[in-house]
């Protein structure tokens, strides 16, 4: 097992399988931009045999599948059956959402339990100028799908000060009435925001979060487990909410989050643009690859930073 001087190890993979994506969210991606494939993207099989060796070379646990947006990728229906059956505690996908309806007799059949689904608000012209594409009927019409299908559904929101500031509280009573779990996420300061003026005028910390919230709820906060990314609080009665708090309260000293990219690059850290090719190590039989990913995996841990400072990283291919 590899651990750094924090004690951090890897426990989580988060796997992109396409930088592509259908949406071009306001703080993913700069005006005029929309989200391409990599150039060499790798097949279902290679990304599955890349999760498996991980498990054992780094003793991950638990199986995040993003993108780009995970459910525009045919590799989905291949990929999803093949890591639900891997000895992982825990296998949850990121979507926008989109795609959910179509592709919800995949998702049954492989048996997945969680789902996170970006949304950030339920206004369906704040919605169209936030994710400049997309239908928010479509996004609603997929949660209640999860929902009926008994998965437990999480909601990431972004609270930006001139798009969605108010819908802080109705994004959470939207979601306390249906039993999810809203996560609020602190705009982070990644790919084109990180040396944009719009980075300071939209972002919402915690504190001002928990104001907001305050006024129409009382709240507490609970313990979260030592890896999580979120600061949980009960709403009593109704049930919980989260903050991913990166810049308020940042989580870097216990992170054990591992990054694959869809062409093959592995990411230590979100706040390191340094990344390791395994393109080459993934064509070679699975002992050899072993050996050699033990290396990859040193490097990989001492790009961990212990505070997040922002990238220009890009958060749309390797899903957040
Ligand atoms: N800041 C905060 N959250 C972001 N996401 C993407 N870019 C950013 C950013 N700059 C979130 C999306 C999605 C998740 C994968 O990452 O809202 O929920």
């Amino acid at each position: 097992m590899i651990v750094d001087q924090h004690g951090r190890r890897f426990r989580n993979l988060r796997v992109s399988l396409t930088a592509a994506c259908n949406y071009a969210c306001t703080y993913c991606v700069a005006d005029g931009k929309r989200l391409q494939p990599a150039s060499r993207e790798l097949s279902a099989e290679a990304l599955v045999k890349a999760v498996r060796l991980m498990i054992r070379a780094a003793g991950i646990e638990k199986l995040r599948i993003t993108g780009g947006e995970p459910l525009l990728s045919s590799k989905f229906d291949d990929f999803l059956p093949a890591v639900m059956v891997l000895p992982l505690s825990d296998v949850a996908v990121t979507t926008n959402g989109q795609f959910l309806v179509r592709r919800q007799e995949v998702i049954r059949k492989a048996g997945l339990k969680r789902i996170n689904i970006s949304l950030d608000t339920l206004d369906p012209g704040r919605f169209r100028l936030i994710a400049r594409s997309g239908d928010l009927d479509t996004v609603l019409a997929g949660i209640d799908a999860m929902i009926d299908m008994g998965l437990k559904v999480k909601i990431n929101m972004v609270p930006m000060r001139t798009a969605n500031a108010d819908q802080i509280l109705p994004m959470l009573e939207f979601c306390l009435d249906r039993g999810i779990e809203l996560r609020y996420i602190e705009l982070m300061n990644m790919g084109h925001l990180k040396y944009n003026a719009a980075y300071q005028r939209d972002f919402i910390g915690m504190d001002e979060l928990l104001t907001t919230i305050g006024t129409r709820f009382t709240f507490a906060r609970t313990d979260a487990p030592y890896d999580s990314t979120s600061v949980r609080f009960n709403v009593p009665g109704y049930g919980n909410f989260g903050i991913i708090a990166n810049e308020s309260e940042p989580f870097c000293s216990s992170c054990t989050r591992l990054r694959l990219s869809s062409n093959g690059l592995l990411y230590g850290c979100l706040s390191n643009s340094n990344h390791h090719d395994i393109n080459a190590l993934l064509e070679a039989p699975e002992h050899e690859a072993l050996v050699r990913l033990q290396g990859v995996l040193e490097k990989a841990i001492a790009d961990k930073q212990t505070a997040f400072t922002g990238e220009v990283t890009v958060m749309k291919f390797i899903g957040g």
